[in-house]
């Protein structure tokens, strides 16, 4: 990677970290660094553009509308920031693709258009399964006031996202309604190696958690 690319990702590291430092809605800076770790070891792995994922990565959450009110402004801020630390025009352009096919919020993402988006989507992903996966959807609904787990609401992997919104579901619930289905939502060879082992470390963890419910461990 070139020196100038290096610097960039320095500042863009910097950047981050200082825009997400009072988050706490599960896009904080520590999010941000795994997936950036992530995304470089897919990266390489799938010989995808290391810095094209790594940028992307780093600034994926910053278009948040939860962060800037709304996303083509935040868009915009972080098209500015590539633009002012001379990002090349064509580099701009794939990562602010990248970044708003990430944070579309309408019914279902859209397939990424490159390798490196969906190098980036699958990192993003894989931050969500697994033990920190599970660290992090018992910190979210903790913070939004929900049960760890309501057994009188029978979670179902077919629910929509609607009925399971309405249902103000548990944290336990969530694990059907989303990260249990992430496994076959992988695009490369390599992160769905890495959601193997991470989907059994939810199922691992579903089937410790119902029989301790019961005292039966
Ligand atoms: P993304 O990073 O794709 O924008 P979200 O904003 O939906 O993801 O979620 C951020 C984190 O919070 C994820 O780890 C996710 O599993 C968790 N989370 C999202 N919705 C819920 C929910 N209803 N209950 C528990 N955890 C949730
Ligand atoms: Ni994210």
């Amino acid at each position: 990677m070139k020196r100038h690319e290096q610097r960039v990702l320095a500042a863009a590291e910097a950047y981050a970290k200082q825009e997400l430092a009072q988050e706490a809605s599960g896009h904080d800076w520590w999010h941000v660094y795994r997936v950036d770790r992530l995304a470089e070891r897919i990266a390489r792995e799938e010989n995808a553009d290391v810095f094209i994922c790594r940028l992307a990565a780093l600034l994926h959450d910053l278009a948040d509308e939860k962060l800037f009110g709304d996303e083509a402004a935040g868009l915009r801020k972080i098209s500015e920031w590539m633009e002012r630390h001379e990002v090349s025009p064509d580099a701009v352009r794939h990562v602010i693709e990248i970044v708003s096919t990430m944070s579309f919020k309408g019914g279902g993402r859209p397939p990424m258009r490159t390798l490196e988006g969906r190098v980036v989507q699958d990192a993003d992903r894989l931050d969500a399964i697994g033990a920190v996966g599970i660290a992090r959807v018992f910190a979210y609904s903790g913070a939004k006031g929900r049960l760890i787990h309501d057994p009188d609401f029978v979670p179902r992997t077919d629910m929509t996202k609607e009925q399971y919104r309405s249902a103000d579901g548990s944290a336990v619930a969530h694990f059907y309604e989303k990260l249990l289905k992430l496994k076959d939502l992988m695009n490369t060879d390599h992160a769905k190696r890495l959601a193997e082992g991470r989907h059994e470390t939810l199922t691992r963890y579903l089937e410790c958690f119902y029989e301790e419910w019961e005292g039966l461990r």
